[in-house]
């Protein structure tokens, strides 16, 4: 990258990290910092994607969620293009940007949420990978224990949501999390490089699950 590419990577990286340092719910500045390390390395493995829009967007992706601005899905494009524009960022890097916030999130099983650019592609496989496997599962629970919600309740089935308003309200137990959610998005990967990757971290969480129900009803544990 230019130098001028460059320092304004580092720059956006300095804000991002000040303002998500002290963040609890899953949303903080580590969950930045790898969705930026692993969508440069996705970068690399795919070729045509633009570096510096791809470094931008995975910093900037989760700016001004809507989870924490009373559901208004405007202010994340609305934040990053702020301060793109105070960085005197040109026009394309910004629309470039503030397209892939628009459209990285995930609103329910049954809604689809393509990427209209190669760069929103990585990115938005960069966020997903780190909503499953190890991380995944830690980063669940963090966000149920945030929002008071139980570990795991048999009686309550597993919902797809059709529409966002539905996905939104949701508050199940986060075991629902991985049923509503979590285990469809190795299939919602973009890109090939992801999608390896995907598969690994999916397996790790069917094991993860599978161990959990077993030791919710004791089965592990020998009766005679
Ligand atoms: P995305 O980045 O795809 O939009 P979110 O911002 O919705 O994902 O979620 C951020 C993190 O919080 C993810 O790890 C996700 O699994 C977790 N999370 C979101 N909603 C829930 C929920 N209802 N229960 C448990 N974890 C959740
Ligand atoms: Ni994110």
């Amino acid at each position: 990258p230019s130098a001028a590419d460059a320092q304004l990577i580092t720059r956006t990286a300095d804000f991002i990290r000040e303002k998500f340092l002290h963040e609890g719910s899953g949303h903080d500045w580590e969950h930045i910092r790898r969705v930026w390390q692993v969508a440069r390395r996705l970068a690399a493995q795919t070729s045509g994607a633009d570096l510096l829009v791809t470094e931008l967007g995975a910093l900037l992706h989760d700016v001004a969620d809507w989870k924490f601005h009373d559901g208004d899905e405007e202010a994340g494009p609305r934040a990053a293009r702020a301060w793109l524009t105070s960085q005197q960022a040109n026009s394309a890097v910004i629309d470039g940007v503030e397209a892939i916030i628009r459209e990285i999130s995930f609103k329910g099983l049954g809604v689809p949420t393509p990427m209209s650019s190669m760069e929103g592609a990585l990115v938005q496989d960069a966020d997903r990978l780190d909503a499953i496997g190890a991380i995944g599962v830690a980063r669940a629970f963090a966000y149920g224990g945030h929002k008071n919600r139980s570990l795991h309740d048999p009686a309550v089935p597993p919902v797809s949501h059709d529409s966002f308003e539905s996905y939104k309200q949701n508050t199940a137990p986060t075991i629902n999390h991985f049923y509503e959610k979590l285990l469809h998005l190795r299939e919602r990967m973009n890109t090939p490089a992801a999608r390896r990757v995907a598969d690994e971290r999916h397996a790790y969480m069917e094991q993860f699950l599978q161990q959990f129900l077993r030791e919710w009803e004791g089965e592990d544990v020998d009766s005679e």
